[in-house]
């Protein structure tokens, strides 16, 4: 049996997050001698024999049984994630929304109730309203970073408090320390969906929120290549959802295991230029004539400014702005006539991505609707990606002067 050192903690507590991002996790001799982790193509795991079948099963032996379980690989990019947001375990899904449903479905039955920030992804807030809200969990909404409407709606079925920070479209930021602190003194668990900020800009879990969530399809993996969820928190607390993911198969397949695994080991250095490339062109966009307002909580005209600048590294290369006295035609125009991000949904990675919120993800809302949601027609939301923030910044300019 070869010996396999790890870092010289198992967790890697005191390296910085370049080295964690690169090595936690990782086993120092791999399978073949090769100095990335294969992809184990395997749907099932054989046993030598009967006995180590039963040792297996009395949770004598570290291996694996079957696909839906658990995959080598897959163990390191949890041991990875679970390193870098300073939290003992997690686990890797599919997708983003499929770690989301997957905790829901773990810790909360009928007649439970949740609460959330109304500018949650729109498919969370839709999960918890409309699919979870058929099994009897009641939702309430409360305004962004209003805590004192969330504390109000806690009762005593409340079993979850939601957030994603920063949000998005708006890029409202969380005050992780209130938000947490809500949660404990009303004995309720916090969830944070994270997408937006990375372990490398914030570790909710430091503040003491209780669950972390993470769209691993964006700047985790980095690359626009694949989908793929986590969540992050105490071994205790994971235990059910691992085992309901057992039951729900809403495992990552192999392949995009080995990319997002690949993709986290660049994750500071994509993050730095993510946040210079966003501080950059939001500061551009914020003193162009055409502009009437720049959401980005790296500009001092943010609401929440403070809270980010005591709480977060960087802010991330996700900017939403609107127009002045446009139309969503007008708007439109200024989307079209962009030539380096292309025009499409989601961020987080290396291309630069540029929509209207109103065409895409809220194409389905009626005028009251997005008038709730605060999204305008004259609204755009742009992924700065990894290219120059000089091209990025001429590029937009020629967009708006024409
Ligand atoms: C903040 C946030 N959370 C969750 C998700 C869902 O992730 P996925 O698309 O990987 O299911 C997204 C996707 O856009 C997101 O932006």
């Amino acid at each position: 049996m070869i010996e396999r050192p790890r870092l010289p903690e198992p967790d890697g507590r005191g390296l910085a997050d370049s080295t964690l991002a690169v090595h936690a996790g990782e086993d120092r001799l791999k399978s073949g001698n090769a100095v990335t982790d294969a992809i184990f193509c395997a749907a099932t795991y054989t046993f030598p024999d009967t006995q180590s079948a039963v040792d297996y099963v009395a949770q004598k032996l570290p291996r694996e049984e079957y696909g839906r379980y658990g995959n080598p690989s897959e163990r390191v990019t949890e041991r990875k994630l679970a390193a870098l947001e300073g939290g003992q375990s997690a686990i890797v899904y599919s997708t983003g929304m499929a770690a989301i449903c997957s905790l829901l479905m773990a810790v909360l039955k009928a007649g439970d109730e949740v609460v959330l920030f109304d500018e949650c992804y729109h498919r969370t807030r839709e999960l918890c309203n409309k699919h979870f809200g058929k099994f009897g969990v009641v939702t309430h909404q409360a305004p962004a970073c209003d805590y004192d409407r969330m504390e109000a709606a806690i009762n005593e079925n409340t079993r979850l408090l939601i957030s994603e920070s920063p949000t998005n479209p708006h890029l409202s930021v969380v005050d992780l320390e209130r938000f947490a602190a809500l949660g404990k003194k009303h004995r309720v668990d916090t969830m944070i969906d994270a997408t937006l900020a990375t372990p490398y800009n914030v570790k909710p879990l430091a503040y003491g929120v209780d669950y972390v969530v993470h769209s691993c399809t964006k700047y985790l993996s980095g690359h626009n290549d694949l989908l793929a969820g986590a969540i992050i928190a105490s071994e205790e607390k994971l235990e059910p959802v691992r085992r309901l993911r057992g039951a729900t198969g809403m495992c990552i397949g192999p392949q995009e295991n080995y990319l997002l695994l690949r993709g986290v080991k660049t994750l500071e250095l994509r993050m730095r230029r993510h946040n210079e490339n966003g501080q950059a062109v939001a500061e551009f966009l914020q003193g162009h004539r055409r502009i009437e307002k720049v959401y980005y909580p790296g500009l001092a005209s943010h609401r929440d400014h403070e809270v980010a600048r005591r709480t977060m590294r960087g802010y991330g290369g996700l900017i939403t702005f609107l127009i002045k006295d446009a139309d969503w035609r007008q708007t439109a125009d200024v989307v079209d006539a962009v030539r380096i991000p292309r025009i499409g949904p989601s961020l987080g990675g290396a291309e630069s991505l540029i929509e209207q919120p109103m065409v895409m993800s809220y194409h389905d809302f009626s005028k009251e609707q997005l008038e709730a949601v605060g999204i305008r027609e004259n609204m755009i939301r742009l992924s700065c990606g990894l290219e120059n923030p000089e091209d990025l910044i001429a590029d937009l300019e020629q967009a708006l002067d024409r």
